[in-house]
């Protein structure tokens, strides 16, 4: 059966045993290396969007890219999420699991106002740990959290549901089991 974007799913690489064995590594830089492709995907990302947000939080690093991009797209500022020890202004931080690994994740305390309509920007969502990290960093500065965007969705690892589970509003391009 063919979808939507199956044109953007076949630009997306796969990778076996990256960064662990097991692991199908779903990789997005050819997609981005594609100017007709990346534009495309940043266009159908925006046109999911109902009211625009007053930010988009892209997460490092690869949520940074499409992030800033939809951000540009839809007219508003963009929240930066990163590793923790990078930002230089004071932050709160967040421990969280993925896939292949644990990290931590920090935002500026002052980076969005209260109550600020935040949607969140990431390239995938697998288990949801850094997502849910995510909203949980910008819900303690204040933000509202109106929901999630991925180019691509594994929906087999449960983050999806586990968002929607905390009533974030999320869609997704593509999908690969
Ligand atoms: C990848 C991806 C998402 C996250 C999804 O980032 O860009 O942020 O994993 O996995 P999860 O839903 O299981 O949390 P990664 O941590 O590999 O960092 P990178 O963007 O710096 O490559
Ligand atoms: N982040 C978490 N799981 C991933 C995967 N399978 N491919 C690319 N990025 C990921």
């Amino acid at each position: 059966m063919t979808s939507a974007n199956d044109d953007l799913k076949a630009l997306v690489r796969t990778i076996p045993d990256f960064p662990k064995p097991g692991i199908q590594f779903r990789d997005v830089t050819t997609l981005l290396l594609d100017g007709r492709g990346f534009g495309l995907a940043v266009e159908r990302l925006a046109a999911t969007v109902g009211e625009a947000p007053d930010l988009v939080a892209g997460v490092e690093a690869r949520g940074f890219i499409l992030g800033a991009a939809l951000a540009r797209e839809l007219g508003c500022g963009l929240l930066l999420i990163r590793k923790d020890g990078k930002l230089p202004g004071a932050t709160i931080a967040e421990d969280y699991a993925l896939e292949y690994g644990t990290d931590r994740l920090a935002m500026h305390v002052d980076a969005c106002s209260a109550g600020a309509k935040v949607l969140l920007a990431d390239d995938l969502i697998a288990t949801g740990g850094t997502a849910l990290a995510a909203a949980r960093l910008i819900r303690r500065a204040g933000g509202h959290v109106v929901g999630a965007r991925f180019l691509i969705d594994l929906p087999d690892l449960g983050g999806a549901e586990a968002l929607r589970a905390e009533g974030i509003d999320v869609a997704s391009l593509i999908e690969f089991e």
